[in-house]
């Protein structure tokens, strides 16, 4: 084959994904099969939105373990309800706001404004910034639904002054209300007595068992493969292997990335060997999404860390150890460094993220005071630096450097 031929087949030869953006993690599928139970119950928490004669503010928490689809739970239903509303001219708005990437109220404020009702705030304080909104909510007799998914990278401050903004006209003209979602550690480190006093209902998402796994996985493949490239016992394997942790997003990957390795060989069905392979490579606690999100500071501290333990084929480091491979990452990637105070914070919120874990080390003799050392993930640092590597790449390639 030519080159150009084989450029030609690998735009347009056969391939086993009929939909491949289908298993990407932003994907939010047609429907949730599974879930009914949560739907119903997150949709009527939001009934009284619709009332005539005025409606109240609700904020809802869902709360549950990595994977277990409460960010597709609150997108779909969400989007459906401000749908099914505006089709009988009940003006509602849904907004959606990774804090990852949108990591203060102001952050978020501002975008809301510029954004979804092109005002521009720059200038204004936070409260300014809400009375502008709540009066033109009012105006346009709009109720605004604010999603805040990973809320644990804001504080209970930030979050109360969001549900008090809702509650500014009084009860009887309540046009904000927020859906807060956290995993459970996260939550509890969260919510305070204030905070808890605003949640009408929190919905504990449980995980999913083996049956609903492979019940998400026939739904979710046939979306997006093609239908001879694999059999149920392709996916019942998938389904015994992320049975034990609960976790949709385990198998679909395993199935995506199971996938690509048998397209990329030129196969057309999925074997065990190549299931067996991908479960291998995927590693669900590495998030492609939350990785995706940090800024090319955080990816090059991230990457000092990963590299300073890798060098010493340790297991934990510190701010000075790592901040040395740091200077040096930064070298390479012709990236300007920054001083030890900003690196201290992007560690700071790589370990808010998951990215990174702490601990308190031992006292070194002949110093004072303990320090706080680094870990990574449970996972290889070839791999961890491999992923770094890739999106460092993109994010330089395009010029977002901020
Ligand atoms: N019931 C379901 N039907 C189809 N796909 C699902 C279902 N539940 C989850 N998924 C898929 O599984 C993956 C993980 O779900 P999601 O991202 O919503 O999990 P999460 O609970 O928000 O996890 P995290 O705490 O890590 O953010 C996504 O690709 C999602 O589309
Ligand atoms: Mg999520």
């Amino acid at each position: 084959m030519s080159g150009y031929d084989r450029v030609i087949d690998s735009m347009f030869g056969k391939s086993i994904f009929k939909s491949e953006s289908t298993l990407f993690p932003e994907f939010v599928p047609p429907e949730l099969p599974t879930r009914d139970r949560e739907i119903t119950r997150l949709v009527k928490n939001f009934r009284s939105l619709l009332g005539k004669e005025g409606s109240f503010s609700v904020n809802v928490a869902i709360v549950g373990q990595p994977g277990i689809g409460k960010t597709a739970l609150c997108k779909y239903t969400m989007k459906h309800f401000a749908e099914a509303a505006s089709s009988r001219n009940i003006n509602v708005k849904f907004l959606y706001y990774n804090c990852h990437s949108f990591r203060s109220k102001t952050a978020i404020l501002r975008n809301i404004l510029s954004e979804h009702f092109r005002i521009q705030s720059r200038g204004f304080s936070d409260e300014e910034i809400l009375d502008m909104l709540v009066k033109r909510l009012s105006r346009e007799d709009m109720r605004l639904i604010i999603a805040l998914d990973e809320a644990n990278m804001l504080n209970s401050d930030d979050i109360l002054s969001i549900f008090h903004a809702g509650e500014y006209f009084g009860s009887e003209q309540s046009l904000i209300s927020t859906i807060i979602i956290s995993r459970p550690i996260e939550w509890r480190s969260l919510l305070n007595v204030p905070l808890s006093g605003h949640i009408h209902d929190q919905l504990d998402v449980p995980g999913y068992t083996r049956d609903q796994i492979l019940e998400i996985l026939e739904y979710r493949a046939n979306l997006a493969l093609v239908p001879t490239s694999y059999s149920d016992d392709t996916l019942n394997l998938i389904a015994d292997i992320s049975a034990p942790s609960q976790n949709a997003r385990l198998g679909l990957e395993i199935l995506y990335r199971g996938g690509k390795n048998a397209d990329l060989k030129l196969e057309s069905f999925i074997s065990a060997e190549y299931i067996r392979a991908a479960k291998a490579d995927v590693y669900p606690e590495l998030r492609r999404d939350v990785l995706e999100e940090l800024r090319v500071q955080e990816l090059l501290s991230i990457m000092g860390v990963a590299r300073k333990l890798k060098a010493e084929g340790s297991t934990s480091t510190t701010i000075d150890e790592s901040y040395e491979d740091y200077l040096l990452s930064c070298e390479e990637y012709e990236i300007e460094s920054r001083g030890k105070s900003t690196f201290r914070a992007a560690i700071e919120t790589l370990h808010k993220v998951g990215m990174l874990g702490k601990s308190v080390g031992p006292i070194a003799q002949g110093k004072r005071g303990r320090r706080a050392q680094i870990t990574i993930l449970d996972i290889p640092v070839s791999v961890l630096l491999e992923r770094i590597e890739t999106i460092l790449k993109k994010k330089i390639g395009e010029n977002n450097l901020d």
